[in-house]
């Protein structure tokens, strides 16, 4: 991306608050007035006051000197605050707008992008753009102004001597533009080393029992200490570059003022110039250097800002894989049946999980999935939601292709319980109205009994309002996992995703478990994938899938009598 479309971009982002920001710049533009109006009160200090010994200006000087100080306080609180406000804003919509942005992802985005990076993009990445933005960029236009102001402070005192200056002041601009490309190349590997660390960070958090249980606490550290020692280095190099800027400016500008006190001194020995003058030019003049040399510091973090935007863009350019089509319908209420026609799947890589799937799965009808872990039972349920793609035939419900309606009214008939549970560090109530906040309390207590969840949920310390820690850590698997089946119960949609829904519950919640799913099954579609077979003993059709192959199905009598995988598999368990 160059900087000239980094720059469009960003204009459009800024565009909404672009009456603040004229605002901010005519203050701008004000606060740089006052301060050249200072620069030039030093001729009349000395000339007047001093060697004139003039008395009505020693009674108006230091009035004019209030008055000006307090009106560039103002002009200078209007603009930095009003900047502090654009910048802000700026920062909350472009951290709503890539939240929006990465749910609308397929899975495969989350496969290929780990959390913690993410995070980083959302969190420091914005804050880099943002700094950039108000402090930078909008920096560079005060300082704009303050120096052609004072240069013109500079050339009514004394052109001459401003000419002469202007020899030595352009050796500024090399240190400036040489660490510009440095600061940059920099600031993107540092936050690849932000991204890293927080990945580290949300890694060993949410698994902080495994990092227990296998003892690895001494491991980790290790592996955030480099890290973190990767972003320090990355940091002191930054740091050493920067730190050199200021002496070298500070002597480019003592130089400059050498050469001045040189030829402007001559000048007031030979009685062309007055002292008042001199001093005058040189205020105005170090006024004018300071935001020149303030144009390092700020170059510094446009580079680090130009870098994160190109990353925070990258991410929002990054199109959905899986999307509604232009015209797509709304699902019409299933009631007939859905069927897998010629299906084949495969993942990015490449490798083919499913082939050939013919199915269908008439209304109200369950329908067991089973076979080796492995086999492509979970791929094959998240085909349904179009969590992903078909890569060849189609799943059609009702006869009509997934493909061609939204994705919101084909998910709002599906309910799921998939095989990791996810609850959110909420309330148990709000966790199992998820899919319907405007649940009545009644309903959400039908589900939790229905889900055999309503005894245990009471028995917690505030009920149903009690809040669930992070990943649910303070219940049981089994209980989690029946908050999530309370969950999907409460949703009360037509099809139903069961991914080894029972896995974590033991065998005699499990029993009850079961009762609960019999009871939520009847009415509907549904696609139960078990671990344990003793528990889909009874269902009306068993598929056997085997390395993303159909290869047996029938009930369970009949896939016994023919003994071969589903029986290979049965007497594993149960023999
Ligand atoms: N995101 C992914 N990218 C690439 N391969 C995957 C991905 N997820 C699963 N697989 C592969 O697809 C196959 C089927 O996985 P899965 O559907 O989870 O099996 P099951 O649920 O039957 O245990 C496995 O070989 C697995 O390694
Ligand atoms: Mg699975």
């Amino acid at each position: 991306m160059t900087n000239k479309e980094i720059f469009k971009r960003l204009y459009q982002v800024i565009r909404p608050y672009q009456f603040k920001l004229i605002i901010a710049m005519l203050s701008m533009i004000c606060v740089a007035g006052f301060t050249a109006a200072q620069a030039y009160l030093v001729k009349d200090l000395l000339d007047k006051i001093f060697i004139d010994k003039n008395l009505f200006y020693l009674k108006l000087l230091p009035f004019v000197v209030v008055v000006i100080f307090f009106l560039k306080g103002i002009v200078y609180y209007i603009y930095t605050f009003l900047l502090e406000q654009v910048g802000q804003s700026v920062i909350r919509d472009f951290r709503v707008k890539i939240f929006n942005h990465i749910h609308e992802q397929s899975l495969t985005f989350f496969n290929s992008m780990p959390t913690g990076t993410l995070m980083s993009r959302i969190i420091s990445d914005v804050t880099l753009l943002q700094q950039a933005v108000s402090n930078a960029l909008v920096g560079v236009v005060r300082d704009f102004f303050q120096v052609i102001f004072l240069l013109v402070v500079v050339f009514y005192m004394n052109w001459q001597l401003a000419m002469i200056s202007f020899v030595v002041l352009p050796m500024a601009a090399l240190p400036i533009v040489k660490f510009g490309r440095l600061f940059r190349k920099l600031s993107t590997s540092t936050q690849e080393e932000v991204a890293n660390i927080s990945n580290i960070l949300h890694e060993t958090i949410t698994g902080h029992r495994i990092v227990k249980a296998f003892t690895k606490e001494q491991y980790e550290g290790n592996r955030f200490f480099n890290q973190v020692r990767n972003l320090f280095s990355l940091t002191i190099k930054d740091a050493k570059y920067r730190c050199i800027q200021h002496p070298l400016m500070e002597l480019i500008g003592g130089l400059a003022i050498a050469v001045i006190i040189w030829f402007g001194g001559i000048g007031v020995i030979h009685g062309n110039s007055t002292p008042g003058t001199f001093f005058a030019f040189l205020t105005a003049l170090i006024a004018a250097y300071e935001p020149v040399k303030g144009v390092t510091r700020v170059n510094s973090t446009i580079q680090q800002g130009l870098a994160a935007a190109t990353r925070v863009f990258a991410i929002l350019d990054m199109k959905p894989e899986i999307q509604d089509k232009e015209n797509a319908i709304q699902l019409p209420a299933f009631t007939t049946d859905i069927e897998f026609k010629q299906l084949n799947f495969s993942y990015k890589d490449g490798t083919q999980v499913l082939k050939n799937i013919n199915l269908k799965v008439p209304v109200g009808e369950a329908i067991a999935i089973v076979g080796p872990s492995g086999a492509g039972k979970t791929t094959l349920t998240n085909l349904i939601p179009r969590f992903l793609e078909v890569t060849e035939g189609s799943i059609l419900i009702g006869g009509i292709d997934i493909r061609d309606v939204t994705m919101k009214s084909l998910r709002d008939q599906i309910a799921m319980v998939t095989q990791q549970t996810i609850l959110f560090n909420d309330t148990v109530r709000n966790n199992i109205a998820y899919g319907d906040h405007a649940a009545s309390e009644d309903a959400i207590f039908q589900a939790a009994r229905a889900a055999h969840a309503y005894d245990f949920i009471q028995a917690l310390p505030d009920g149903f309002d009690t809040l669930i820690g992070e990943s649910g850590a303070r219940l049981s698997g089994g209980q989690r996992q029946r908050i999530s089946i309370a969950r999907a119960i409460l949703k009360d949609a037509p099809i139903l995703i069961l991914d080894e829904a029972t896995s974590s519950l033991d065998t005699e919640s499990e029993r009850e478990v079961q009762k609960a799913l019999e009871n939520l099954i009847k009415d509907r579609t549904t696609f139960v994938i078990a671990h344990r077979l003793s528990t889909i003993k009874n269902a009306a059709r068993i598929i056997v899938l085997k390395d993303g192959v159909i290869v047996e199905q029938g009930t369970h009598d009949s896939l016994i009598a023919q003994e071969g995988e589903y029986e290979l598999l049965y007497n594993m368990q149960y023999k």
